[in-house]
């Protein structure tokens, strides 16, 4: 891979905003840093990229992102160790993820020294905004959208690549307690359901608000067709834990290849859990919150890392989960972070 670090025009910002920021308090995704990348693909290729100061980007009301939804995006974070070393976490599968999307939305896939080298610039010049502090990460939200004009529902001709970066703290604040969808879907075979593709969340607002007005705060989505598998939990994978085997489904259509996922089922192998990664119902759930051997549900994304849930609600009845004083979901979460802000040797060669 060539690079193109040294292709990079960087323009920094004269009024930089860090001092305003409480970096004690942090909330998710909701105070952004000084600066942002942009990337434009224009006559059949994509341009340099480059660091802008963090501002608005302008449209024509006709941009067919405004229309036919043609964007996707990623989740990731950037660490900061006792040292002041700034690391990533498996990075390149982000990029890989990030072209498997663009493949699937009809949008044109991006270079890696565009992606790797654009983050590296990026993340240099606003290192200051990476926070110290114990669950504290750069959350990084790298998007593609099609910014080319018209009502033609097609491809659009031009696209922007932007790189933008938050100071967070948790995802989620408190317990969590989950609604098993039996009407709505998040996905089907044969649609974008495995893309991180914007439109994949807008879906879920609906019915995820018809849960949080009932009292849950997230949606299990079950799969489209019968509605009896468990596919996944909110905006991220869901884990199973029934007596000591972790379920997780497979990936498919439907469902994201996670990387937060893909390393925790890694890690729980390691560290001699038993992992299953297959087919689960929502009978057998039911049936073991019934007989006590359901142990743990948890999510697991980048954003949340690994979020447990406290208790679900199926057909109107509601299951707790028991409240353990070790829990594979805390011991996880403990591991796939030390190894993240190194804390932790790297056995699998994950920090970047
Ligand atoms: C992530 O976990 O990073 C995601 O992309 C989910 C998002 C809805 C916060």
């Amino acid at each position: 891979m060539n690079s193109i670090i040294n292709d990079i025009e960087i323009i920094k910002t004269k009024t930089s905003k860090i001092n305003e920021v409480d970096f004690d308090n942090l909330k998710f995704g909701s105070v952004f840093s000084d600066h942002m990348l942009e990337c434009n693909f224009k006559d059949g290729k994509w341009q340099a990229p480059k660091v802008l100061p963090y501002q608005p980007i302008v449209l024509d009301p006709s941009a067919k992102i405004f229309h036919y939804g043609q964007s996707i995006f990623e989740g990731m974070k950037a660490y900061k160790d006792v040292d002041e070393n700034v690391w990533l976490f498996r990075p390149l599968d982000n990029f890989k993820r990030l072209n498997i999307s663009a493949k699937r939305l009809a949008i044109p896939e991006l270079p890696e020294n565009y992606f790797m080298d654009g983050l590296k610039a990026l993340l240099e010049v606003d290192q200051e905004w990476i926070p110290k502090k114990d669950g504290s990460s750069l959350y990084i939200r790298p998007f593609v959208f099609a910014s080319g004009n018209g009502f033609h529902a097609s491809p659009a001709d031009e696209y922007k690549f932007i790189i933008c970066t938050a100071p967070s703290g948790a995802y989620f604040a408190g317990e969590v307690r989950v609604l098993i969808e039996e009407k709505y879907s998040r996905s089907a075979n044969g649609g974008v359901g495995f893309a991180k593709a914007g439109g994949n969340y807008a879906g879920q607002f609906y019915p995820t608000q018809l849960a949080i007005d009932k009292g849950y705060q997230q949606v299990i989505w079950t799969d489209d067709n019968t509605h009896e598998y468990i596919e996944e939990a909110g905006a991220m994978n869901i884990f199973i834990r029934i007596n000591d085997t972790l379920i997780t489904g497979p990936t498919s259509d439907r469902i994201l290849d996670g990387i937060t996922r893909k390393s925790i089922i890694e890690l729980a192998k390691k560290e001699g859990i038993n992992v299953e990664v297959r087919k689960i119902t929502v009978s057998e759930v039911v049936e073991a919150a019934k007989n006590g051997s359901l142990k743990e549900m948890f999510g697991a994304g980048t954003a949340a890392v690994i979020s447990p849930i406290a208790g679900f609600g199926y057909k109107d009845a509601d299951y707790e989960l028991p409240k353990l004083d070790e829990t594979y979901a805390s011991f996880l979460k403990k591991r796939i972070t030390d190894i993240q802000t190194n804390k932790a040797e790297d056995i699998f060669g994950w920090r970047y």
